[in-house]
Parts: C-alpha cells; structure tokens; sequence
C-alpha cells in the first residue's frame, strides 16, 4: 500500500462543484474502458501494469544484469516520451549525485541521456565525460525517424564500433522501438541488435513502464517488479467512474474546474531536489496531452524552496492565472539532526533538536499559506515514502488523470500534431529531400 491521497482542501473548491462532473466523468470513463486495447486508440497503458509481455519483462532484467557487469555507463538515446519516463524514475529513486558517485558505492553502471538536444557542446561534453569507460547503449524510438536521437545514434554507433569493434559493438548496443515499422527497427535487424518492443497502442508519454523506461531503469538497480506493483495498486484503486471515491478523477476534474475559473497555469511542486525531473515527464504527459484547439493549462513546475527564491515573487504577487499541485513526501528517507551551536551567530539555535526535514515541511506549509492567501488555489497530492510502489503508483495516477482530464476538456489526449510544426520548417531549412 503506497497511501496516494489527494487534498482539494486548499484548492476552493466546493464538493458539490466537484459532484457535478460526476456524469462528464461518467461518459470520459466509458469511452476509456470502452475496448481499451484497441490499437488505434492508443489506449494500452490502461491495463498495462497486468497485461504486458512477461517474457519481455524478464529479458529486460537480464539485459540489465549484463550491462551491470560488463559496463560503467549506459548511454541512453532517445527524446520526449522516450526519454523522460526513464530519467524520471532513475533520479527519484537513487542517490541524488548517483553518477558522481564512485564505482563502488554506486555498484551499478552510470546512467547518462543524449539524443535529447541538438547541441554540438553537449555531445561532445558527453564523449570526453564517457572517456575510456566500458558503455553500452539503449537507443529508443518509437517512430524510429526522429531527428535528436538518430543523430546521436549515428555519432554513438560509430564511437561504438571504433572502440569495441563490429561484432562487440553489435553485442553493446539495445534498440527498443516499434515492432517492425521504422528506420530504427531496419538498422537494428541488419546489425541484429537485441529488440525490445515499444508496444503499438501505448503512445511515448505513456510508455515509461514498458521497455522505453524498464530498461534503463532496471539497470539502475531500481526494482522494476515493484514499480509495477505501485503501478497495479493505483490500476486497481482508481476504476471507480464515481468521483466520489475515485481521487484520481477528482484531480481531473479538480484542474478543469480552475481552468474554467480563469487559472490557466498548473504548478507541479517539489520539495525534494530527486522528483525534478518527475516534473519534467509530467509536463510532457500533461502538456502534449491537452494543449490543443486553442485549449488546455500550461502545464510548469517549481522545486521548492529553490524556485520560492526565483519564482516565488511572481506566484505570490503576478499575475493570478495560476494554481498549484505539490507533491508532499510524507516521510523523508533520510534526515539530518540541526546541532546546537555554541555562538549561535547565524541565530539558528531556535532549530536546535528539528530536522531538516521538519523545516523543508513547516517551508512548506507556510507556502501553501501564503499562496493561498495571494489566491493561488491548492490541490495537495500525498505519498507516505518516495519508494519504487509509490512512483509507480503516481505514475499511473497521473497518466489517468491525464487521460479523464483531456476528455473533460474534449481534446484528444493521445496525439500531438502540433509538434510536426518546427519538424516541418527545420527539415525544409536543412533541405531534407
Ligand atoms: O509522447 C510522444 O509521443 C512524443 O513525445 C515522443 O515520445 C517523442 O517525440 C519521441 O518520439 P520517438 O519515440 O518516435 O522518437
């Protein structure tokens, strides 16, 4: 049991508010269950934490164990949906500085990203960072053709081939991507690299409990099996199309209630420094899912207290189309007992005997205080322990919420035609034949 709660307690709304979505939300939960693994409607992460490959699942695990033993990094290629999920869960769940740390005490390979940019810097900050250092490679594209990772797969493939030669190059490199359409799938059959499958119906920021994240995220050391657990208990927890009882629902209809009031802008907040980049796969999920027809919250994030020293000016005092969601880590994993000190010139005595996370907590509460009284609504979301269960649980929670919400605001939350736009005008500049 992970205890996801959410609070509306904060967020001004009135419970009979919320009750009148029950037959919007009624029809949304529908047409969702309606033939949910229909492969046109990109529906497969529905039920995904019970039915997916499990022949795929353990062959993830024992890929992962042989790149824990013959490599010190693992270089992750892959943008958007491929990309995000994996980093996403890797620096909530491992040590904060887990790529600074020595071999040993890290014990599993360095776990690095590119493919996600266009920068020559980047790129090449990465090969000196890679050195002499055993790698292999998980490339992950669902189309197979996108610009950011096939560049840097071919600059990868090539790095690869020159240091480990062709055949051991073959045997370092893992592709995951459709199953038989794209340039990746036809390169990765003439080279026989080894396959995973980025399943037809599943769209790729809904795809990071299938290989796209597994992979990376189990050579991490991370406990994919329990992940899918938390992804299982909030499967189970939100099938319930009564809002009453579905919290995952009341969010979504919580988020078109504001927006309807004028709040445009949704802020995920953080207090922990590890769930940054979990904000940045949520606005992906969230921003790629609804902003369409001229619709949808801007979906932003802030790490607290970091950004209350940034930001904190703006959504105290700016410009009130904003509300917030944060994220409350019950209990922190680790603590750290404030000392008393015997000059006490920084007057920190008061905090003799708290923690550091008693303060992060009272820094919270006095925020949400305050942005409540400079009317910036509040929706709180609850874990009792940042955990493989609970990310996997929130994962979930959110993909749904997501889902429901774009339905509410009748858009389609499974494609994203708006970003063929730039694609359009950068291959033309390039003179793409
Ligand atoms: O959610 C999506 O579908 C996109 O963000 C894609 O994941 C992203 O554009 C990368 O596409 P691909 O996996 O085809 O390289």
């Amino acid at each position: 049991m992970t205890n996801l709660r959410v609070d509306l307690d904060y967020s001004g709304i009135q419970n009979k508010e919320l009750l009148d979505y029950q037959k919007e939300v009624k029809a949304v939960h529908q047409e969702l269950y309606s033939n949910p693994n229909s492969e046109f409607d990109f529906k497969g992460w529905l039920d995904l934490p019970i039915n997916y490959d499990k022949k795929e699942f353990e062959r993830i695990k024992k890929v992962a164990k042989k790149i824990q033993k013959n490599s010190e990094v693992l270089l992750v290629i892959g943008i958007g949906g491929s990309y995000l999920g994996a980093r996403a869960v890797i620096e909530a769940l491992t040590n904060t500085f887990y790529n600074m740390l020595p071999a040993k005490q890290r014990k599993y390979p360095q776990i690095l990203f590119a493919g996600n940019n266009l920068s020559p810097n980047y790129m090449n900050d990465l090969i000196e960072c890679i050195g002499e250092k055993d790698i292999s490679i998980n490339v992950i594209s669902k189309s197979g053709t996108t610009t950011e990772p096939a560049i840097a797969f071919r600059i990868f493939r090539e790095f690869m081939e020159s240091k480990y030669g062709l055949d051991e190059a073959r045997k370092r490199i893992y592709v995951t991507t459709d199953k038989d359409k794209g340039a990746l799938k036809q390169l990765a059959d003439e080279e026989e690299y080894e396959t995973f499958v980025i399943p037809d119906n599943i769209g790729g920021r809904y795809s990071v409990l299938t290989a796209v994240g597994l992979l990376p995220i189990a050579t991490a050391g991370i406990d994919i099996d329990k992940l899918m657990l938390g992804a299982i208990e909030a499967k189970s927890r939100y099938l319930d199309d009564n809002i009453k009882y579905n919290e995952c629902y009341q969010y979504a209809v919580a988020r078109n209630i504001l927006y309807k009031k004028g709040k445009t802008n949704e802020i995920l907040v953080n207090y922990e420094p590890k769930m940054a980049y979990f904000t940045e796969w949520w606005k992906q999920l969230f921003g790629e899912s609804e902003g369409k027809n001229k619709k949808g919250i801007f979906p932003c994030g802030a790490l607290f207290t970091t950004d209350l020293h940034s930001l904190g000016q703006y959504i105290q005092e700016g410009k009130r189309n904003l509300f917030e969601t944060v994220i409350s880590i019950e209990e922190s994993k680790t603590d750290i007992k404030i000392k008393k000190d015997a000059e006490n010139l920084d007057g920190l005595n008061y905090l003799e005997g708290k923690t550091m996370d008693f303060v992060n907590k009272k820094a919270m509460e006095g925020t949400i205080e305050a942005h409540i009284f400079g009317n910036v609504p509040n929706i709180k979301i609850s874990i009792t322990k940042l955990n493989e269960e609970a990310i996997g649980e929130l994962i979930y929670f959110f993909e749904l919420a997501c889902a429901v919400s774009a339905g509410l605001l009748k858009v389609n939350p499974f494609n994203q035609p708006g970003v063929e736009a730039y694609k359009k005008n950068m291959f033309k500049l390039l003179g793409k034949p």
